[in-house]
């Protein structure tokens, strides 16, 4: 989705709004665009279709410099993807870039039409510029302006907007799409990810939710909606500075994929004692919460859905009812709140509109408190939640989410522990046990990742191939969601999920030998009833792809490739399964050709409905 970097400096930012462009192009953009001021009140302004690369040759062929600036990446809401339709966007001498959504837009456009304004795009945005152009006439400052305007825009934004007048300062407002303002020394920034401003500070204020800011070089001034002066907590990121950089790796996908024993190892650091999942983990008054829930009600969308329904089948396997739903769903029906029944959100990004929405709606809904699963400090879902947990993955860059998931789950099945003996539907082994499981991760998953090479080897089976099915039962149905998600988004091979026992319900029609069949199957209860349908396939002249636990005794053959798997605790499996599927989708999109870590139409953080 859209990213926005601003700076105010004595010297020239061209540079700092490039660097923090390129930082945030994992979140998926379709062009680009800068404007900076001069201390002589010169402004430049350079918009680009496509990658920042090219506004960045764009740059060097006809500079534009100045100490006061804006910067944004759009990906198309309102207008298609053209020069024109690009950010920032000015009126007279305001200009301005948004991330978000006006709802109003029409009919501020056409007041503002009647009020003689011009458009020159088709953007809801263009009615921010003109919006502060027409308050600045009656206001005596940016900021009043800005305050004028935001009561009159319904719909979500983090805007920054600068004024040729007023060259050295910018302001910023925000409500529902977030905003970072970065401090550093003799000058200010800000960010719609602290990400593109790691190269120039580690000092971060979040705004809140109806806030808006002036930055200067050397202050910051916040005020609240009802135009408070307030003070943001002053948070030291400890991102690392190469955390937007892809080392050794090809991709940042293949980077996180073999990052993941240590993003699992730093989401379990300091939460396990010997031999009990420490409670407090998920807050200080989580032992208290922990023994009134009644129920569980988990939401999020896509990946992090998926880990949703593989929690669900832990929870209710230990006796706690458990429902997952969709936020996108779940937002626009009325929901049975069950008693005592705690709101899990999971979100890597903590931005994610329909969530965040779902978060909201879940206050006013009665239930008991609410807890985030969450990937990154300081975020929306972290803030406005009763109790969050991170999950400590470190930056995914990749859209394709990989280590986000995994870290997800592992968190999820410590939620699962607490949960379970803080209401004494789990017994001391039992938590041991899980807790030795967990313990186990990283050096389980590093012998997973030895696959590698079988695996590159298998995905030239897959790259002509335009369908394809994954099945697995149990916890391994929403395994199967995963991998089929993972290789539809980055291989464009579409790509659907069932529980095996639904084959002969419907999707068996499909099957020849064109259609690659994915099976997950560790050596569990269902393994039998697995077996089963698969032999539905094979008869059908159905290519089988088997992930198997090494001991299932399955035997490949003619049309049956089997992948097999060390021994693994039914427990943990989801987590572990996961990993050869992330790699095969890897492998094939690689085959491909396809941008794996940009896949065409979709974003890193989906922060518009
Ligand atoms: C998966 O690979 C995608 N990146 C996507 O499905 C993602 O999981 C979804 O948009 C939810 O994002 P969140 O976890 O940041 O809320």
């Amino acid at each position: 989705m859209c990213g926005i970097v601003g700076a105010v400096a004595q010297r020239d930012v061209a540079p700092i709004l490039i660097e923090g462009l390129k930082r945030l192009e994992y979140r998926g953009y379709d062009s680009a665009g800068l404007a900076v001021i001069d201390r002589h009140s010169v402004l430049g302004r350079l918009r680009r279709i496509g990658k920042v690369s090219q506004l960045e040759d764009a740059l060097n062929h006809e500079p534009v410099r100045g100490g006061t600036g804006i910067a944004h990446t759009r990906w198309a809401t309102h207008g298609e993807p053209s020069e024109r339709n690009a950010h920032p966007h000015m009126s007279g001498d305001i200009t301005v870039v948004h991330n978000g959504i006006i709802e109003n837009h029409e009919e501020l456009r056409a007041e503002l039409r009647g009020k003689g304004y011009v458009f020159e795009s088709e953007t809801d945005t263009e009615v921010i510029a003109h919006l502060i152009h027409h308050e600045r006439k009656s206001s005596e400052t940016l900021l009043e302006a800005l305050q004028k305007a935001v009561t009159q825009l319904d719909g979500a934004y983090g805007t920054v907007i600068m004024d040729r007048n007023d060259p050295d300062l910018i302001v910023v407002a925000r409500s529902g799409s977030p905003l970072v303002i970065g401090q550093g020394i003799g000058e200010n920034y800000v960010g719609s990810d602290q990400l593109a401003l790691l190269p120039v500070t580690h000092r971060f204020q979040y705004l809140e939710e109806g806030d808006v800011a002036e930055i200067t070089r050397d202050k910051v001034s916040i005020f609240n909606f009802a135009g408070e002066p307030v003070e943001r907590e002053l948070i030291d990121s400890d991102l690392d500075h190469q955390a937007g950089d892809k080392g050794e790796f090809r991709h940042f996908m293949l980077k996180e994929i073999f990052e993941q024993p240590q993003a699992i190892a730093s989401t379990l650091e300091g939460r396990l004692t010997d031999s009990h999942v420490a409670v407090e983990a998920f807050g200080h008054n989580a032992r208290e919460i922990f023994e009134k829930v009644g129920a569980v009600q988990l939401i999020a969308c896509g990946t992090s859905y998926n880990a949703g329904m593989v929690a669900r089948n832990w929870f209710e396997d230990l006796g706690i009812p458990c429902r997952v739903e969709i936020a996108s769903e779940f937002r626009y029906r009325r929901a049975f709140v069950p008693d005592n029944c705690l709101f899990v959100t999971i979100t890597q990004s903590g931005e994610t509109a329909d969530t965040l929405a779902a978060l909201r709606l879940a206050k006013e809904q009665g239930f008991m408190n609410s807890l985030t699963i969450c990937n990154v400090p300081g975020s929306s879902m972290v803030r406005e939640s009763d109790m969050a947990f991170m999950t400590r993955a470190g930056a995914e860059i990749g859209v394709a989410s990989t280590k986000a998931f995994t870290t997800q789950l592992t968190a999820l099945l410590m939620l699962v522990t607490a949960i379970a003996r803080s209401r004494g539907r789990m017994t001391e082994e039992q938590e041991s046990q899980i807790v030795s499981d967990l313990r186990g991760l990283p050096h389980a998953i590093n012998e997973v990742l030895e696959l590698k090479d079988t695996i590159t080897e298998l995905s030239e089976d897959f790259a002509d191939k335009h369908h394809s099915l994954f099945l697995g039962r149990g916890t391994m149905y929403p395994i199967a969601m995963e991998g089929a998600l993972k290789l539809k988004e980055i291989s464009y091979i579409h790509a659907e999920a069932y529980a095996a026992g639904e084959l002969k319900h419907g999707p068996l029609a499909l099957i020849d030998s064109d259609m690659p069949v994915v099976v997950v199957a560790p050596n569990n209860e269902l393994l039998e009833k697995l077996k089963s349908n698969m032999e539905e396939v094979r008869a059908r002249g159905g290519q089988l792809y088997v992930f198997a636990d090494r001991h299932a005794r399955l035997v490949a053959g003619e049309g049956v490739k089997v992948i097999p798997l060390g021994e693994i605790s039914d427990q943990i499996a989801p987590i572990l399964y996961t990993i050869p599927l992330q790699l095969l989708s890897y492998d094939v999109a690689l085959i491909k050709g396809t941008d794996v870590d940009q896949p065409r139409n979709l974003a890193k953080s989906v922060t518009v409905e």
